[in-house]
């Protein structure tokens, strides 16, 4: 056999810049969205001059562009003025009161907080440190659902009331997948941010196909890729609800299929292939979020998942856990909080003994076809 090595380097390759294929690339020009830009930019733009704009609200189906539209805004914000102090929070990775604040306070330059500091105590500090520059503190909660889902939300109520007890010139521009998310906040929060919710609607085949082209001028080479590459991943993309994550992803592992074979070009079926791969990934809204997850969510989510289709009653996940009645109490927690984190969902049954009990699914994109096995 020759040298594998050689045979392996000695490869066309596909891609000119992998890098702009993968989830955290920012794009310098975003496809579709110059509305919700407009619209979101003309709230913040007084913050230009020390001034508190109103809270958010960006809702919108996974893969939209909410997360990428606001780092867009944000980072011409902070050009074009030394006023905003922009903080961005992803609440999977910081879904605590303390973790949120402490995240700030770190990323104020402030010492790392020590454990066991209240939460007035934190605040105080970020407002101290806001007010010393009459900066105008935006934080960003993506992913904002996780707070309720873990009844942590009391920090929307004490930002707010920091603004009148220390002064504190803060807001927040909250993001999330869920359409009804205002309405769990207490009336006050929850009425601001409605009438400041700007709707992420999914991208249409001619977005998608667009947003595919610029992303492939600047990661493949020319001859690796044709037209009829780009429409068949935006099509396959529209009809799985019109997200651009699962479109990039698309076109990025089918590139990674054509080196893999040794093809100096992406080829339809390569895009089959990993179509016919990856639909479960463009339903799934877990993918993403897993990793955040403790081994014992991972271990309930597993047997969830294994059981799709036909879904799991309580008993049986009690079951395969080998779980005691003490220990069927706390599994039960996790079920719940995993079903409010929208993860997955249950459905009322009876057992065959006549009983009821929940049968648990993993929550698919499309709420449609949920609705449809509820009625
Ligand atoms: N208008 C756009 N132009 C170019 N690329 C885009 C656009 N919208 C989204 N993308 C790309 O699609 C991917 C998903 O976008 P983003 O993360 O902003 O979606 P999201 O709405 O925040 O989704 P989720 O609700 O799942 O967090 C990213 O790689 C992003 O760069
Ligand atoms: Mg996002």
């Amino acid at each position: 056999m020759a040298n594998i090595f050689k045979e392996l380097s000695g490869r066309r390759s596909i891609f000119k810049n992998e890098a702009v294929l993968k989830p955290d690339y920012l794009p310098e020009q975003l496809i579709g969205r110059e509305s919700q830009i407009r619209e979101i930019a003309y709230m913040l733009k007084d913050a230009e001059y020390g001034k508190t704009p109103a809270p958010i609200l960006l809702i919108g189906k996974p893969g939209t562009g909410k997360t990428t539209t606001i780092k867009y805004i944000l980072k011409q914000l902070t050009e074009v003025s030394t006023k905003p102090v922009c903080i961005y929070i992803n609440c999977w990775e910081n879904y605590t009161k303390f973790g949120i604040l402490s995240k700030i306070v770190i990323d104020l330059g402030s010492m790392s907080p020590r454990r066991g500091l209240a939460s007035d105590e934190l605040l105080a500090t970020i407002a101290e440190v806001i007010r010393k520059n009459e900066n105008v503190l935006i934080v960003v909660l993506d992913e904002i659902d996780r707070l309720i889902a873990n009844s942590e939300e009391s920090i929307l109520y004490d930002l707010a009331r920091a603004k009148e007890s220390m002064n504190l010139k803060a807001t927040v521009i909250g993001i999330t997948n869920m359409e009804n998310f205002a309405s769990k906040l207490d009336s006050r929060i929850a009425s601001s941010l409605i009438h400041n919710t700007i709707k992420f609607e999914p991208y249409n085949i001619l977005q998608l196909k667009d947003i595919l082209k610029e992303r492939a001028k600047l990661a493949l080479w020319s001859g690796a890729y044709n037209e009829d590459i780009i429409g068949l991943c935006a099509a396959i993309a529209s009809k799985a609800g019109g997200d651009a994550r699962f479109a990039i992803h698309l076109l990025w592992a089918s590139a990674k299929k054509a080196e893999e074979e040794n093809s100096s070009k992406i080829t339809i079926e390569h895009v089959y292939k990993i179509r016919d791969r990856s639909m479960k990934y463009a339903k799934v809204p877990l993918a993403r979020k897993i990793e955040y997850l403790d081994e014992i969510d991972k271990t309930i989510l597993g047997i969830i998942v294994e059981a799709q289709e036909e879904g799991i009653s309580s008993g049986k996940i009690y079951e395969k856990l080998n779980a005691s009645d003490s220990e069927q109490r706390t599994i039960r927690n996790r079920l719940e909080r995993l079903e409010k984190e929208g993860l997955i969902y249950s459905i009322d049954s009876t057992t065959a003994a006549g009983g009821k009990t929940r049968i648990w699914k993993v929550k698919l994109h499309s709420e449609e076809e949920e609705k449809e096995e509820k009625n």
